[in-house]
């Protein structure tokens, strides 16, 4: 008969824990692997198909980057549109685990964007509102960690006003369309510039002109 001792029976657990925990990371990287493959293939093919206001692919790719590297989860968007850049926002969450909250006004668009997601695998990680977004957002508890503006731009300064106090304290603010000429970008960009709870930097290099204000921590709890 095989007596146990407390100090094998320890070490049997371990093992037991161990191996759980490998099958469930190698179950959890397979797992963002197909979704990553899945959306990769989705946006391979439909590359040539955004024409409603989508932002450009290397901007997707930049907002899909700046989640993964800040571990963000909690998102909002303002300004689906047909989705284009909801699907580089959600595929980044796939990975970090976390949520977006997006919210379009026109109908057609909404249904689309919906179609949109179904399609390349990530409906799972996307609350699609269709809604007014000067009212909804409002409305929403947050907290975000991640918000992207890129509706009407002339309640831009309006949506910065009513989504500030929902960002956590390391969390962003990602403002597209922030260098265009044909809109009062400038006076906009230096509104939150003036913002010491915020601070502020414009890409040009990487993305067509996006602006990212991230949530100063030393501002919000002065010692
Ligand atoms: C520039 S497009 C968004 C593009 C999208 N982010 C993408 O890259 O796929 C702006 C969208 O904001 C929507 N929009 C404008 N005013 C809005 C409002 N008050 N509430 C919600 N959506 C609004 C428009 O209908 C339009 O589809």
């Amino acid at each position: 008969m095989i007596i146990l001792n407390i100090k094998s029976i320890f070490k049997i657990l371990l093992m037991i824990v161990l191996v759980f925990q490998i099958s469930t990371t190698a179950q959890e990287s397979e797992e963002h692997g197909s979704i990553d493959s899945k959306v990769e293939a989705f946006l391979k093919d439909h590359r040539n198909d955004w024409h409603d206001m989508n932002i450009p692919f290397q901007d997707g790719k930049f907002l899909h980057d700046l989640i993964i590297e800040n571990n963000y989860t909690r998102a909002l968007e303002i300004g689906t549109s047909t989705g284009h850049s909801a699907i580089w926002i959600a595929r980044a969450l796939s990975k970090t685990g976390g949520k977006l909250i997006t919210i379009e006004i026109n109908e057609n668009r909404y249904q689309q964007a919906v179609e949109n997601f179904k399609e390349a695998g990530v409906s799972e990680f996307i609350d699609a509102r269709l809604a007014d977004a000067h009212l909804l957002v409002k409305e929403l508890d947050g907290p975000f960690d991640f918000v992207f503006s890129d509706a009407d731009k002339s309640w831009y300064r309006q949506y910065f006003i009513d989504v500030a106090p929902k960002i956590t304290e390391g969390g962003c603010y990602v403002t597209h369309n922030a260098t265009a000429r044909w809109w009062n970008s400038a006076e906009y960009i230096d509104y939150l510039k003036s913002r010491d709870d915020f601070k502020t930097t414009v890409e040009k290099d990487q993305t067509s002109g996006i602006a990212i204000s991230y949530k100063n921590q030393s501002k919000i709890n002065p010692k």
